[in-house]
């Protein structure tokens, strides 16, 4: 005890992953609860640079059991080859350390090649989806006709269930969207094998995380992407099509929601998006150019540079209503270094009114224009800073204004990209 919820609270790429490998050392389960390797994130221990995906980093640590939730969307080629490059790299991935919910769903190529497909047929008005078939696989779940892992693993199934949904995908594929057709032996045989190597993961996750509960375990719940990319919550149409709010945690793992106990919520000292959709903040400037710099936004999956901007207070405010964050970790803050003035947009103004929550339509949303607040910046290197005290006064006033705008207390504060390159305020797991 006590479990933790890791959310964005911006548009993904929060810089989530440095924190949950922080807060592992201290978990004795990892979960993931939705998305698919449409995520992804790197990290560096030592002289080893790690790249997941789907699993959870928790793998590095010894004794830490890696849970993948009901809730994904799992690709078994992409599962497949993380495992080895970690077996590769002298890693031991079994039963022991890695269980997949029986109840997740699988991504099979169909479902890539429609969301390629469609991306390219929606022209201008494409989503920018990372074309890893993440909607297409969500889009089968809520229509009933999913492969689950628990499917995957038995051949007869997997052939019934195949033969039953490739009609209608082929047809899709070849007369609407003129793509290449599959042919069911094309995808059977290689499915059967990747379910045979997985069978031995497969486990009930909910039992597993209800008895690490019980035993008074801590169990950190790792996010992906984030709330404004949520299916319900985010700037619909341009969202993943899965829930990363807190909420999902519950859902995606079969954990109730009153042992959820704490809720952090990652925020960029900035704001970065990766694909289309409404960005009130976004810098087409210098400012842009030197966050994109000096943040290295390029995206971990797709490589696609990430569309910059300053702060936004409004979008913010929203992920601590909708998350019910309980604390906040910032990240990348050194980011800031030598822009003067530093800019935090507290709310927007549309049609010549203030708001203070986001628009539900996207035209709306479009109309939003920044209203800031500058503060003062600061020219110091921030990275060797390890106490809140220590930080220069113009950043400690940024951090307090934050602080003071969310309602929220901030805990730990990331000052460059290394582990030890953080300050800790306050350990979520010790209180
Ligand atoms: P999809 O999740 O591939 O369907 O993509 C839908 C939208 O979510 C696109 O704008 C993607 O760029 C965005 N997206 C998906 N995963 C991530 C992520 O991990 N970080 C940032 N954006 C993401």
């Amino acid at each position: 005890m006590p479990n933790i919820v890791v959310v964005g609270t911006q548009w993904g790429d929060e810089g989530k992953g440095k924190i949950v490998d922080l807060l592992t050392a201290q978990a004795q389960v990892v979960v993931r609860y939705q998305g698919g390797n449409n995520a992804g994130h790197t990290l560096v221990v030592g002289q080893e640079k790690f790249i997941f995906h789907l699993i959870p980093s928790g793998i590095l640590h010894d004794g830490t059991l890696c849970l993948i939730g009901n809730g994904v969307v799992l690709d078994p080629e992409v599962l497949l080859a993380e495992i080895d490059r970690l077996q590769s790299r002298g890693i031991a991935v079994g039963p022991e350390n890695l269980r997949i919910s029986e109840r997740t769903q699988v991504i099979m190529p169909y479902h890539r090649r429609l969301d390629v497909a469609r991306e390219e047929a929606r022209g201008v008005g494409r989503i920018g989806t990372t074309g890893r078939g993440i909607g297409p696989c969500y889009e089968d779940k809520a229509a009933r006709r999913g492969i689950r892992m628990a499917d995957l693993v038995n051949p007869e199934i997997l052939r019934a269930k195949v033969w039953e949904v490739l009609p209608e995908k082929n047809f899709l594929l070849e007369k609407w969207l003129g793509a290449e057709p599959f042919r069911p032996e094309d995808i059977l045989e290689p499915y059967q094998e990747m379910g045979q190597r997985l069978k031995a993961l497969l486990a009930n996750v909910s039992v597993l995380l209800n008895n690490a509960a019980r035993d008074g375990q801590n169990i950190l719940f790792e996010g992906a992407q984030g709330t404004h990319l949520d299916i319900d919550h985010g700037t619909y149409p341009f969202v993943t099509s899965s829930n990363p709010v807190a909420g999902g945690a519950s859902i995606g793992t079969g954990l109730g929601p009153r042992q959820l106990h704490h809720i952090l919520g990652i925020v960029k000292a900035y704001t970065t998006r990766v694909g289309g959709g409404p960005f009130p903040t976004e810098c087409l400037d210098e400012v842009g150019t030197h966050l994109q710099k000096e943040g290295m936004e390029f995206g971990s999956t797709t490589g696609r540079p990430r569309r910059c901007g300053w702060l936004d207070l409004v979008v913010l405010k929203e992920a601590v209503r909708l998350n019910g964050l309980t604390g906040l970790a910032i990240t990348k803050l050194d980011v800031l270094t030598t822009l003067n003035p530093v800019k935090i947009c507290v709310a927007y103004e549309v049609d010549g009114t203030r708001r203070d929550s986001m628009p539900a339509t996207l035209a709306e949303l479009e109309r939003c224009r920044p209203v800031f607040e500058e503060l003062p910046g600061w020219q110091a290197d921030l990275r060797g800073v390890r106490r809140f005290a220590d930080l220069p006064a113009a950043t400690q006033n940024y951090l307090r204004r934050v602080e003071e705008l969310a309602g929220v207390p901030i805990q730990i504060i990331s000052v460059g990209p290394e582990r030890e390159e953080t300050v800790i305020i306050q350990n979520p797991f010790q209180g």
